[in-house]
């Protein structure tokens, strides 16, 4: 419960037509969930405009309307406020309804194309094993301390974003630690948060589909940066050609980590091999699990975020050395007797699948076979099958094409589709085998021993979407049963 007038702090009024002392019990930009006491903001979204849902949300009682464009006909026991920008006026009221939760909070924000849930999910990790109560948002799960809140898979609304932010205050978290997106932003879903750390990973070419262009998309990054207040902190990658450019702008204090140059968090690999990596930071010695010269860099922005917040660089590094990744981010078991390596990972874009395959490249001595099982999933982006089916061809001894999630697809046809990439030589490598399940045994079973077998695609999903009935599914699971199956 708030009084409208309160509510509306730094939204940007135009006009206003009736009183602003009036009592507002949620907010909602969805009509349908309007009840009586809501405040209705009319937010213009890429398919709908939600101007056309002011009446809608009237009939459900709503007392306040909060729009770009004032409606022709008032009511006259409404009050309208008419606003310069809906979306981040719904940041703002999100904000101020549930208490401005992030100025008593330390929130940190991870951006970049790749990494954000396994950077977020490192520092949650760290900040509870240094005796904190941390919050983690992520597209895998949100967390409030060792509690464990519904999959999201996107980053939420402004609404739910806040709610979620003022229930972990409540709850005695100190810090929280969330994947900001390029979409997030761009939504202005983050306006009005208040943002201790901004942690930049890395830029590729991905969600063009969504930022028309390269040059936009890097626009919509930097602006995370550039609304950073002076008190706060900004940590860059040194070694991301985009890097300083992030940086440029902003009023915080910049730091950078680097594997490559002089940084104010250097890290240099020493080894790095299917155990783990040694590392050198700040000129100590460190043993990490995590595997792969990408988990170099995501270590070395948690180890700086973490210095930035004010922690311990001797007790960070101990912490962190014992902390496994975020789940389905190159997780991986090795069998028991004929020591398999499988891992699991969550590439399903063709730039994410040569990422993890590159990297188990450089991980091998020399001998081991590389098996890949991988699909497309169904009733998305249809050009990147083919690609995929050459991606993993040309990055593994074996491939095993596979269903993904088929949704209202055909699986045989997805297949079908990915297997029309293939080469000659990449047609020879290759077996398809349409049940998920079968497709790893097959895969588990061609494996000599201390041979790495990479299920790539779902990660961390726990079901197989056919024909639009979710099935329990985990690769991880499943690999586990397949590995004690064959080796018993
Ligand atoms: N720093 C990194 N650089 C390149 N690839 C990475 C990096 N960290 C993780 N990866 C790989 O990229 C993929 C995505 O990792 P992760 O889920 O951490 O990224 P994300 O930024 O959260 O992605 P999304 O935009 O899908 O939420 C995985 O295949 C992972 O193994
Ligand atoms: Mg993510």
């Amino acid at each position: 419960m708030a009084i409208l007038q309160d509510i509306l702090y730094k939204t940007g009024i135009k006009s206003v037509k009736g009183t602003l002392d009036i009592n507002i019990k949620a907010i909602e930009t969805d009509s349908r969930k309007a009840a009586k006491g809501t405040a209705f903001i009319a937010v213009r979204g890429v398919h709908t405009d939600g101007h056309q849902f002011i009446d809608a949300a009237l009939q459900k009682g709503a007392v306040a309307v909060i729009c770009e464009i004032m409606p022709a006909q008032l009511q006259a026991e409404v009050t309208y406020v008419q606003v310069e920008n809906t979306a981040i006026a719904t940041g703002q009221m999100a904000h101020n309804f549930y208490g401005r939760p992030s100025e008593s909070l330390k929130l940190v924000g991870v951006t970049g194309t790749n990494g954000k849930t396994t950077i977020a999910t490192l520092l949650y990790k760290l900040f509870m094993a240094l005796g904190y109560k941390a919050g983690l948002m992520s597209t895998v799960q949100n967390q409030i301390g060792d509690n464990v809140l519904e999959a999201t898979h996107t980053t939420p609304d402004a609404i739910s974003l806040n709610a979620l932010l003022q229930q972990m205050l409540q709850e005695g978290c100190t810090h929280v630690f969330m994947e900001t997106s390029s979409h997030a932003i761009h939504q202005h879903r983050i306006a009005g948060l208040r943002y201790t750390g901004a942690v930049f990973s890395n830029i590729t070419h991905d969600h063009l589909d969504y930022h028309k262009t390269f040059e936009e998309y890097i626009r919509v990054k930097k602006s995370f940066f550039d609304s950073m207040p002076s008190e706060g902190f900004a940590i860059s990658n040194a070694d991301d050609k985009r890097g300083t450019v992030m940086l440029q702008n902003t009023q915080a204090k910049k730091y950078y980590y680097s594997l490559r140059t002089m940084a104010d968090f250097k890290g240099k690999i020493l080894e790095n091999n299917l155990t783990g990596l040694v590392m050198n930071v700040d000129d100590q010695e460190v043993h990490f699990r995590l595997i792969g010269e990408f988990n170099a860099y995501n270590l070395l922005a948690v180890y700086g975020t973490a210095v930035c917040l004010g922690q311990d660089k001797h007790e960070v590094l101990r912490c962190l050395s014992v902390l496994s990744g975020a789940e389905g981010r190159f997780e991986y078991i090795v069998s028991v007797n004929k020591r398999i390596m499988g891992i699991i990972d969550y590439a399903h874009t063709p730039d994410a699948l040569i990422n993890v395959l590159s990297t188990i490249q450089k991980l091998r001595r020399g001998h081991e076979q590389v098996i890949t099982v991988v699909g497309c999933g169904g009733d998305r982006d249809r050009k990147k099958r083919p690609v995929m089916g050459e991606a993993a061809c040309s990055y593994s001894d074996k491939v095993i094409f596979t269903s993904d999630n088929p949704r209202s697809e055909e699986p045989s046809e997805i297949i079908r589709e990915i297997e029309a990439g293939l080469n000659t030589a990449a047609k020879r490598k290759y077996i398809s085998i349409v049940d998920r399940k079968e497709a790893i045994k097959a895969a588990v079973s061609l494996a000599n021993p201390e041979d790495i077998v990479l299920i790539a695609g779902k990660g961390h999903e726990k079901y197989q979407e056919i024909k639009g009935v979710k099935y329990p599914f985990d690769d991880k699971q499943v690999l586990r049963e397949v590995f004690e199956m064959l080796e018993k």
